[in-house]
């Protein structure tokens, strides 16, 4: 039977799943079988990464991701694009606000970064939502964005950039955001950001993965946008930028 709700799916999923049982079972067998106290402590960093996992699947659950498009103060018409559009979260919150404009998602759907991650569940989240008809899914890499310059007239992006391994990955997807959207297109990105909030609800890896706010204005500078406002909400990090009319520096 299809889910009368859209679902989103959940990060990090199945690695972290492999990575929790694995060290739960090996701290636990060197617990019982070798070194007690050695044993209890692998097994206790599997419980701490099961228990801040859990605290994030809900914290990430209860976000509510209808406010953030407001930021962007959207008049309905727009041509917007959603880079790194999963199922369709940050697109459809969008497509709500919106009367003759569309949304176009682009993703390459990486199963390993999202639980059932699938253009297929993102039109199934969209039709639920009843915006079937404003939206388009599409594959496309953020580092190659499909579309000719100046298309755009918004873009969002919500937790891809902190993904890309490297500055010179975020730093291109950038550039490509940059280059679609039109003059004076206005540009939310959202991330996680590092703070002490977000040590205890990341696994150490990806914790020292992402960003802190002043790499971001450090790259956002980069990457020829203005900022134009920016808020903070749970360790979360919202940036609204403008591309604009003349490019301020290479
Ligand atoms: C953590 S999920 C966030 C999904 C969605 N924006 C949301 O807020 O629910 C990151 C998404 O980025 C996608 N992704 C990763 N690398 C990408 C790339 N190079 N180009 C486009 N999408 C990418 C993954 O497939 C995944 O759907």
């Amino acid at each position: 039977m299809k889910s009368k709700k859209a679902h989103y799916g959940y990060y990090g999923l199945p690695i972290l799943s492999i990575m929790i049982g694995i060290t739960l079972l090996i701290g636990i067998s060197i617990a019982f079988f070798v070194l007690k106290l050695f044993g209890w402590i692998i097994a206790g960093f599997g419980l701490y990464v099961l228990t801040s996992y859990g605290i994030s699947v809900i914290l990430i659950h209860r976000r509510r991701e209808g406010d953030f498009p407001d930021l962007l103060k959207i008049e309905g018409n727009e041509y917007v694009l959603d880079v790194g559009c999963g199922m369709g979260r940050m697109s459809i919150a969008v497509a709500k606000r919106l009367k003759d404009g569309k949304v176009v998602g682009i993703d390459i759907w990486d199963k390993k970064e999202l639980w059932s991650n699938s253009p297929e569940r993102a039109y199934a989240n969209a039709e639920i939502e009843g915006v079937r008809d404003k939206v388009e899914f599409k594959y496309g890499n953020a580092l190659e964005i499909p579309f000719p310059d100046n298309t755009f007239d918004l873009a969002t992006c919500s937790s891809l950039l902190n993904n890309l391994n490297g500055n010179a990955k975020k730093i291109k997807a950038l550039s490509e955001i940059y280059r679609v959207l039109k003059p004076s297109g206005k540009f939310l990105l959202i991330e996680p950001l590092r703070c002490l909030r977000m040590f205890f609800l990341f696994t150490p890896f990806a914790f020292w993965q992402i960003l802190k706010k002043e790499d971001w204005d450090r790259l956002l500078d980069q990457g020829g946008f203005i900022n134009l406002k920016y808020c903070y909400q749970n360790g979360v990090g919202f940036f609204l930028l403008e591309k604009p009319e003349v490019r301020n520096h290479d």
